[in-house]
């Protein structure tokens, strides 16, 4: 019951932004949550007036797109606090966040302590069978980066998803155990743990394991989430005994127990990474692996680590933005957009524009051909980053670009195409010193290959399908890759994600990021463009429709609700191929830069998402 109340407060209905403003840093209200074992309380205050653009004068700042999608748009609003916030999609994680922070932890024990909450209230996403990236921003000024991704098992080869004619075959690398990576999600949660948090890993996994041996009740997007893959659980008994509700969908108010997951969370706690790398849990997933025609081995998990690198860093309008370097693709190919985009008065020509959507998606398209191109595990291929994030690069792709005219994907010079899966999970973290966390992790594909091993109680992902199968074919997200990608011992497949710390004079303006393969790249950079170019408050850059082209296919993918049907038309006239989908999540936060006053935004996508600070 309290659990909904919690959700409304995200979706009431928005007072518009000038009533916002006027109300200033007053706390407007405060939401109690009861979960199983955790309780939470959140207050969240109305924020100040935005130091972004203001509306052009007299008209609507959404003046290009559908009414419908105006009216929405103008009554979106952010929910506020003054110190610290937490924004996932899961609000259940979010709470776990909220507490962490409020008993006293910093950034990096919340975004911890979330890590953990959504692997059990998120079993689709959240995960501690898959990997991904944490960007940080400290309040004394460093600022780094630590790759958890996946690696390929020691035993991987270029060739392992062809068969004998050299075709790739559908689903070995999505859909079976030849498909997992080693995961890296729990030694990278408990490495930033160490290095930067201030709690013990018992502390901060406690909630989750709550959750896990209590279980925790249903919201109707968690509900939905595990309905739309109940078929495929049901395949695996060990799925199946978990999640498969005897076939029966499930509904909002049922209760989600997970005692083996619990289990292991137990054994982590109380062993930290080795009980999960060197003891039973790499056991029973090898031993699993083994009995499935895997190619896991110990040695995989033993010999597994992660790594700090320095963010991808560029500066677009006085932002800088921090994101993820190779071996994810987010920060580059978003950086290389933000280059090439910088010049164009996007804030004049208006969001959802004609115009802006035409060069954004040109810009995208030139940057894609890049990523697909370039792009790999650093240490396996070389990436001439320097070049790719040079002034030069980015003017001569921004040349190549007509102005009244699409480029078909065919003429950008570049062979290859690329690819990525779908179901990701990001959230955001600030604390009350100014600590930023950014914090993308997957097991690709909804409930990566939809199997557990054993009795640990977790999917494992099936991160292979990120890798090349074969340069030119598309992977199950639709990418179009190369060599710089093809499966190697060791390596870690190219990711999309982009966990992203934008500041404004050296403290955070926004910490963003989005799940969603490919479309992480442009939802996230879309972010920033909302708030930096159309001074969007935080929720309404967060609902506002996405537009998303990846060079291959040829196809301008664009969020329902964005172009009118004249845009639509000038559009198609223009040449380009346009395919309505609904693209992209985002779970951000927005800094004030003058009060500090802080606007969170969970996205309406993932209706069971909560943004909620102090
Ligand atoms: N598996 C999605 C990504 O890493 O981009």
């Amino acid at each position: 019951m309290l659990q909904r109340a919690a959700l409304r407060v995200r979706s009431k209905p928005a007072s518009p932004p000038t009533a916002r403003i006027r109300r200033g840093h007053r706390c407007e209200f405060a939401i109690v949550v009861a979960t199983a074992g955790l309780w939470v309380a959140a207050a969240a205050c109305g924020s100040p007036a935005p130091a972004r653009p203001p509306a052009p004068s007299g008209a609507s700042r959404f003046a290009h797109v559908p009414a419908a999608t105006r009216a929405a748009l103008e009554k979106a609003s952010p929910v506020g606090a003054g110190h610290a916030m937490v924004v996932t999609d899961q609000h259940l994680a979010t709470l776990a966040g909220v507490d962490i922070l409020k008993q006293g932890g910093n950034a990096i024990d919340a975004a911890v302590a979330v890590g953990y909450a959504l692997a059990v209230t998120q079993p689709c996403c959240g995960n501690i069978g898959g990997g991904g990236f944490m960007t940080i921003h400290l309040a004394d000024g460093r600022n780094l980066f630590l790759n958890f991704r996946e690696k390929a098992p020691l035993k991987a080869t270029p060739g392992m998803f062809l068969d004998a004619k050299g075709d790739v075959v559908t689903g070995r690398s999505t859909d079976t155990y030849l498909g997992v990576g080693v995961p890296g999600t729990v030694m990278g949660l408990d490495t930033a743990l160490k290095k930067y948090g201030t709690m013990s890993l018992r502390r901060v996994m406690k909630p989750a394991i709550e959750l896990a041996r209590d279980g925790f009740v249903l919201a109707e997007g968690d509900a939905e989430i595990l309905n739309g893959r109940l078929r495929e659980l049901n395949q695996y008994p060990e799925s199946a005994r978990i999640f498969g509700h005897g076939g029966k969908p499930w509904k909002a108010g049922d209760r989600l127990v997970q005692a083996h997951l619990a289990e292991t969370l137990e054994k982590v706690a109380r062993g930290g990474t080795d009980a999960f790398y060197k003891g039973s849990i790499a056991k029973a997933i090898v031993k699993a692996s083994d009995a499935h025609g895997g190619i896991l081995s110990r040695k995989d998990f033993a010999s597994y680590n992660v790594e700090w690198k320095r963010p991808v860093r560029c500066e677009y309008r006085g932002y800088t933005i921090l994101s993820a370097p190779p071996p994810s693709s987010g920060g580059t190919t978003m950086c290389l957009a933000l280059n090439i985009l910088e010049p164009y008065p996007l804030g004049d020509w208006g969001y959802g524009s004609v115009k802006f959507v035409h060069y954004f998606a040109e810009a995208e398209r030139r940057a894609f051909a890049t990523r697909n191109t370039y792009l790999g595990d650093p240490d396996f291929v070389h990436i001439p980053m320097r070049r790719l994030l040079s002034a030069s690069y980015a003017a001569e792709l921004r040349s190549t670009i007509q102005p009244d005219k699409a480029t078909p994907s065919s003429e950008i010079k570049s062979f290859l195409p690329a690819t990525e899966g779908n179901n990701t999970t990001h959230y955001s973290v600030i604390d009350r010193h100014g600590n930023a966390v950014a914090v993308t992790y997957t097991i690709n594909f909804l409930f990566g290959i939809k199997q557990i091993a054993g009795d640990t109680g977790f999917f494992l992902n099936d991160e292979m399908d990120d890798f090349t199968a074969k340069p030119g074919a598309s992977n199950g997200a639709g990418l179009v890759q190369g060599k710089a990608d093809e499966v190697q011992p060791g390596k870690r497949p190219l990711s999309s994600m982009t966990p992203t710390v934008v500041l404004k004079d050296g403290k955070p303006f926004l910490v963003s990021g989005s799940p969603g393969s490919a479309t992480i790249i442009s939802t996230t950079m879309q972010s920033i463009l909302n708030v930096v170019d159309f001074g969007m408050n935080m929720q309404q850059a967060v609902d506002a429709p996405h537009v998303h082209m990846q060079w291959y296919p040829d196809v301008l993918y664009v969020g329902p609700g964005l172009l009118t049907p004249r845009s639509k038309r000038q559009l198609q006239a223009m040449g380009y191929t346009l395919e309505e989908r609904s693209l992209g999540v985002l779970e951000s936060i927005l800094v004030d830069p003058k009060s500090g006053m802080l606007e969170g935004a969970s996205d309406p996508h993932r209706s069971a998402g909560l943004a909620a600070g102090y």
